[in-house]
């Protein structure tokens, strides 16, 4: 197996590396990097369904977008068990984190609406059963296309398989809430190739998936970003000098973290309704690193590409380690070169030490603020005892400066305010 240099060198532009070196950098408990504690006495924002990744409704630049005053969100969602005996332990009492732990397989896309930006209402399933051609609809992003309220939403089809589609259908305002029309055909896009990008064939753990179409500020092309891992057979990959990068004597062994083969990916749009797509070689890659990046997104700020992504502490390789949480990259333009991970280490907002699971999936918006749901709270010193959450974690600001980012405000649950109002024609 040719190593990541080599497998991309006659392709438009170079992948981003983030080294084994830039990791060691990583250091949890940074209160600049580090998400306050949430409390064990959080609201939940429903007792019938768990929800976990959000994703807010934006308009293809970016832009956290409301409708006629309507904040919109939707979320994958499961349903909770507390009453079905499957979900009983020994003693008879509902077993909330079995549910939880199985809810990926029963995902489902659901929306909400808000005159507030928090306190969501929910608005339902967003696909009626039977029109997603998969049993889970897994994350992506919905996109408001015009003043008529259409809507395409990217999201990812997943078992069998992993394939990236998007369906079309339109948000309707009245004054007492928001209902979406549509959304019955699904249009499957693109698959892993096998070439660029890991299929389920050469690793059964192979990811691929999480969609975020966006139009570049500097060439106006419509791309998309989505989470994969780099091709070839698992265990096949090479962690090289440029993997491992400038580490201090005494770090060069590598261990397994061939085994670990995350990438950032990207495609592009031939055509403008983005219907039409051609994948290219990887953004950033962390083979070494990590075998995860998720949810990957931009934000463009002062002329720069701030790119972020999801990860989690057990999807480090051997010999680096760091918190579940956003982690970011730095370039002056969309192919790099040279993405600089942010911070040093890459580590944007992590989670406490004393609550490595408080949070998840976090977006980080144009505004510098960044949504998370609420996984698992310890509710006693030890950590044995957990409260599962399954609803809207409280949002934090973050300031983006140059290299660097500080954690600078907390708000409320599930607070996602609109940075501009579409009023629909
Ligand atoms: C992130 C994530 C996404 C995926 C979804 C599945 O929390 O793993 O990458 O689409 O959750 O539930």
């Amino acid at each position: 197996m040719k190593s990541n240099t080599e497998k991309f060198g006659k392709t438009p532009h170079q992948p981003s590396l983030w080294t084994r070196a830039d990791a060691l950098k990583v250091r949890a408990d940074d209160p600049t990097t580090t998400q306050p504690l949430v409390s064990a006495n959080f609201p939940v924002l429903s007792d019938e369904v768990f929800i976990w990744d959000t994703m807010p409704l934006r308009d293809i630049d970016g832009n956290i977008t409301s409708v006629d005053g309507w904040s919109v969100i939707f979320t994958l969602t499961a349903d909770r068990h507390p009453n079905d005996p499957q979900y009983l332990d020994q003693n008879g009492n509902y077993d909330i984190t079995r549910d939880w732990n199985d809810r990926h397989g029963r995902a489902k896309m659901y929306y909400w609406f808000s005159r507030t930006g928090k306190d969501w209402e929910l608005g339902g399933r967003v696909m009626a059963e039977g029109v997603s051609p998969t049993v889970r609809e897994w994350a992506g992003t919905p996109i408001l296309l015009n003043e008529q309220g259409e809507v395409d939403l990217y999201y990812t089809a997943v078992t069998p398989g992993a394939t990236i589609v998007k369906v079309r259908g339109r948000v309707v305002t009245t004054e007492h809430g928001v209902s979406l029309v549509g959304f019955e055909k699904v249009k499957p896009l693109f698959e892993a190739d096998g070439k660029m990008y890991q299929t389920e064939a050469q690793n059964a753990f192979w990811g691929f998936r999480d969609p975020w179409p966006f139009r570049d500020p500097k060439d106006g092309k419509l791309y998309m970003l989505f989470e994969g891992n780099v091709a070839g057979e698992r265990g096949s990959h090479k962690v090289g000098e440029a993997e491992v990068g400038d580490v201090p004597p005494g770090y060069e062994d590598v261990g397994n973290s061939r085994f670990q083969t995350a990438c950032v990916g990207i495609a592009v749009a031939r055509d403008e309704d983005g219907d039409d797509w051609e994948m290219l070689p990887p953004l950033l890659t962390a083979v070494g690193v990590n075998d995860q990046t998720e949810r990957p997104h931009f934000v463009f700020q002062d002329g720069k590409y701030y790119l972020f992504t999801i990860s989690h502490t057990f999807t480090y390789a051997d010999g680096v380690t760091g918190p579940d949480g956003v982690y970011g990259f730095v370039a002056d333009s969309l192919f790099g070169p040279h993405a600089v991970p942010l911070n040093g280490s890459g580590l944007v907002l992590g989670n406490p030490s004393s609550q490595p699971f408080q949070t998840y999936s976090h977006c980080v918006m144009p505004n510098g603020l960044v949504t998370s749901f609420i996984d698992s709270v310890p509710t006693d010193e030890t950590g044995t005892q957990i409260r599962i959450g399954g609803t809207e974690a409280p949002t934090v600001g973050i300031k983006i400066k140059g290299q660097q980012t500080f954690v600078v405000a907390e708000y409320d649950y599930g607070y996602i305010p609109p940075m501009l109002d579409v009023t629909l024609k």
